[in-house]
């Protein structure tokens, strides 16, 4: 069984994979979708009409991920984040973000492999994302680390703020927006200060691909507009008449992601922030 299945991964990856390269070519000749139609036809959020925002009430699940909570929050996800099908979740995340549809396949396939479900068949909590070291990890740029904090659905707001306000760039009308280089920069920050801190700190490389991967979509799916951040990340709400900032007609491909994500990780100088991580662990301890 366990060799079966390892194998039909490697098929499974490799095929996601080419279909990924083939959606990356076709997006690169055909015209992009018009301003103000990119959230697909008949999906909650087209024309910027998104379903009432409601906090989450007592006994709702929400787990580490805001744009997750968010889509729970509005009700295209299930409101008390419960029951959720690996198959919506792909179908939902693709048409509120228009990540691209291997993407959207890969993402979901990979959770329910985590949780040793079948994807076809099964549902999740949204709180059961954030097994450690599964898909979430240390050094968040928006949540203490599991071992500070177990319940990884509460926002630690300093950090969130903290990244809002490290903004660096603007945009032709004059909004701030959020640098490829401000996000190695703050993910440096939060490296070295949560190794210093916490003392079960761990960050595999896979991880930091995976955290590069969150910034991201920061830059990629929100364009960095520091005012729309500031609703989906601390208030876990889709903006006004929002709509994602990837016009491809076959949405954001790995492959188009990757370059993104690579200079992002790249760009981490963990040993810059040596006195602040000495400053934070002073402070800990006391
Ligand atoms: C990326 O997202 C996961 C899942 O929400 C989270 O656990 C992790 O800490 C995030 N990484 C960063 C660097 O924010
Ligand atoms: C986790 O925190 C949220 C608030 O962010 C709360 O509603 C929920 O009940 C908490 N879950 C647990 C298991 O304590
Ligand atoms: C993107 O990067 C990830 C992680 O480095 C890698 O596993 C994947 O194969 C890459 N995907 C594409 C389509 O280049």
């Amino acid at each position: 069984m366990g060799f079966f299945s390892s194998v039909s991964h490697v098929f499974f990856d490799a095929g996601i994979l080419s279909w990924d390269v083939l959606l990356t070519l076709l997006n690169l000749v055909r015209r992009k979708r018009r301003i103000g139609h990119v959230t697909p036809e008949g999906h909650p959020g087209y024309g910027g009409l998104w379903p009432e925002f409601r906090p989450p009430q007592e006994g709702d699940s929400r787990c580490s991920c805001p744009a997750l909570n968010a889509m729970a929050n509005h009700g295209i996800l299930s409101r008390s984040g419960r029951d959720i099908s690996f198959v919506d979740l792909n179908h939902q995340i693709r048409a509120t973000y228009n990540f691209g549809p291997s993407f959207c396949s890969y993402v979901p396939h990979f959770a329910a492999r985590m949780l040793k479900r079948s994807y076809s068949k099964d549902t999740f909590d949204l709180e059961e994302l954030d097994l450690h070291n599964g898909i979430e990890h240390d050094a968040s740029l928006f949540r203490l680390d599991t071992a500070l904090e177990a319940n990884q659905s509460m926002k630690h707001i300093p950090f969130i703020e903290e990244l809002l306000a490290s903004s660096t760039g603007k945009d032709k009308n004059d909004n701030n927006i959020l640098t490829s280089r401000d996000l190695s920069r703050i993910l440096g920050k939060r490296r070295a200060v949560a190794r210093a801190v916490n003392k079960e700190f761990s960050l595999s490389f896979f991880h930091k691909i995976f955290g590069s991967s969150n910034s991201s979509t920061l830059l990629t799916i929100f364009g960095g507009r520091v005012d729309d951040l500031r609703s989906i990340v601390l208030h876990e709400r889709i903006p006004e008449g929002w709509e994602s900032r990837i016009r491809e007609p076959y949405g954001l491909t790995m492959m188009h992601f990757n370059k993104t994500v690579l200079a992002v990780e790249f760009g981490v100088r963990e040993g810059d922030w040596a006195e602040a991580a000495q400053e934070a662990a002073a402070r800990h301890t006391t």
